[in-house]
C-alpha cells in the first residue's frame, strides 16, 4: 500500500522532508507541478531538503566531497534560482556532498529552511541504487516523499533504496500521475494512436511492444523513427538513432510492425535528420484526426531549433483539433514545447513523465512505485 502525502495524517510530517523531484528539463513547467507539494510541506514540516537529478553526467569526479569536472549546465544552481523565484522564498543551494557538513547545516538552520543538494547523478551511486549512499542521504531528513514520478522507472538510490531506510509517501503530483494514467489505460477508447519521437528510443521499445495488438496506429519521429528507418535500410547518416546492441533484436522485431508508421519524408540539416517532412505531418494529421485516444511522448523533431518545429507543431495542432479523442502528453522535451506555444491547455492529460509514464502504460512496474508500496 503506498502512503499518499495527501491523505497521511500531518502529524507525520512533522520533522525534516527529504523531497525527491525531478528538474530534468530545459524550463521550469516540472519545478511548476510540484509546488503545490512544496507548499503543502512547509506547513506541515519543519525543514525541506530537495533533491534531484540533472542529465546522465560522464567525465566529472568527486574530490573531497566536491564535484568537478562536469558539466556546467548540470549544476543545479539555476535550479535553486528558478524554484526560488517561484515560491517567493529563499533556496539554501548545498553544491557539495559532505554529507556530515551538510546534516549541520540543515540541523542548525531556522524552521521553514528549504535546501536543494547538488545534482545526484554527480555521484556514481545514485544510479546504482546505493545503500551506502541511501544512508548518507538519511542523515538529512526525518522522512521521504517522492514527487519525481518522471524518474520512478530508474531504480536509482534516491527513489528506492532510500524508501527502506526512512518513512516514505507519494507527492501530490506524483498520486495524480498513477491515478490518472492508470484510468485512462483501463479501457481505452479506439482508434487508440501512439505518437512516439524524442531521443532515447530504447524508452520507448516496450510501449509498442504491449500495445501491439491493442493500439491502432504507431507513429514514429524523432531517434526512435531514426533507429527503425536504419534497421529498414534506410541510410540515416549522421542522425540520432539508439546504437545499444541490447535492444537490436527487439528494434528489429518492431521494424517490421505494420502498426509502426515510419517518415516516408524528412527535413535534414547537412548530413542528420532534423524533423519529419510535410508529407509525413499530412499524413500524421490525418491518422490523428480520426483517433478516440491518442497518447503523445516526444518530439517528433528538433525543437530545440524553430526551423525544425513544424512536425510537432503539426501533430499537436492535429491533436488539439480532434475534439472527441482523449489526449496524453508527456516527456520533458515535448511538454516543454507544447508549453512554449501555449498548445498544452487543451490535452486532456499531460504527464511530468517521459519514460515513466510509457512504462506505466505498457504496464510495466516502476521501481520507484513498487518501492514505495513496500513501507
Ligand atoms: C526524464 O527526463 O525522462 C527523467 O528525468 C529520466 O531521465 P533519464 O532518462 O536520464 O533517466
Amino acid at each position: 500500500m503506498i502512503h499518499f502525502l495527501r491523505t497521511t495524517n500531518s502529524k507525520m510530517f512533522r520533522g525534516t522532508a527529504l523531497l525527491r523531484l525531478d528538474f530534468n528539463t530545459k524550463d521550469d513547467w516540472r519545478m511548476r507541478a510540484v509546488l503545490p507539494t512544496i507548499q503543502l510541506l512547509l506547513k506541515t514540516s519543519e525543514k525541506i531538503v530537495i533533491i534531484s537529478h540533472r542529465g546522465r553526467p560522464q567525465g566529472g569526479k568527486i574530490v573531497n566531497g566536491i564535484p568537478v569536472g562536469f558539466e556546467k549546465s548540470l549544476n543545479l544552481k539555476r535550479d535553486a534560482e528558478s524554484l526560488s523565484r517561484l515560491l517567493g522564498k529563499k533556496i539554501i543551494f548545498i553544491p557539495h556532498f559532505r554529507f556530515v557538513e551538510i546534516k549541520k547545516i540543515i540541523t542548525t538552520a531556522p524552521r521553514g529552511s528549504i535546501f536543494l543538494l547538488e545534482n545526484l547523478r554527480f555521484l556514481k551511486g545514485e544510479e546504482k541504487n546505493d545503500a551506502s549512499l541511501a544512508r548518507q542521504l538519511s542523515t538529512c531528513a526525518d522522512f521521504y516523499v517522492n514527487d519525481a514520478f518522471a524518474v520512478s522507472h530508474r531504480a536509482n538510490t534516491s527513489i528506492v533504496a532510500i524508501t527502506k531506510i526512512l518513512p516514505s509517501y507519494a507527492g501530490l503530483e506524483f498520486e495524480k500521475e498513477i491515478i490518472s494514467l492508470g484510468k485512462v489505460m483501463k479501457a481505452p477508447h479506439r482508434p487508440l494512436i501512439f505518437v512516439i519521437g524524442g531521443a532515447k528510443a530504447a524508452d520507448k521499445l516496450g510501449i509498442i511492444q504491449y500495445f501491439k495488438n491493442k493500439a491502432d496506429w504507431f507513429l514514429l519521429g524523432g531517434g526512435s523513427a531514426n533507429t527503425m528507418l536504419r534497421l529498414r535500410g534506410y541510410d540515416i547518416q549522421k542522425s540520432i538513432a539508439d546504437n545499444d546492441a541490447g535492444d537490436k533484436k527487439d528494434f528489429k522485431k518492431i521494424s517490421k510492425y505494420k502498426k509502426v508508421i515510419l517518415p516516408q519524408d524528412c527535413v535534414w540539416k547537412g548530413d542528420a535528420i532534423f524533423d519529419i517532412g510535410v508529407k509525413t505531418a499530412q499524413q500524421f494529421s490525418t491518422i490523428i484526426s480520426d483517433a478516440k485516444t491518442i497518447i503523445w511522448s516526444g518530439p517528433v523533431g528538433m525543437t530545440e531549433k524553430r526551423a525544425y518545429e513544424h512536425g510537432s507543431a503539426s501533430v499537436a495542432r492535429a491533436i488539439i483539433k480532434n475534439r472527441s479523442a482523449f489526449s496524453i502528453v508527456g516527456g520533458g522535451e515535448t511538454v516543454a514545447f507544447l508549453k512554449k506555444h501555449g498548445l498544452d491547455k487543451k490535452f486532456s492529460f499531460i504527464s511530468t513523465g517521459g519514460g515513466a509514464m510509457l512504462d506505466f502504460l505498457a504496464g510495466k512496474k516502476l521501481p520507484g512505485i513498487e518501492a514505495l508500496k513496500k513501507k
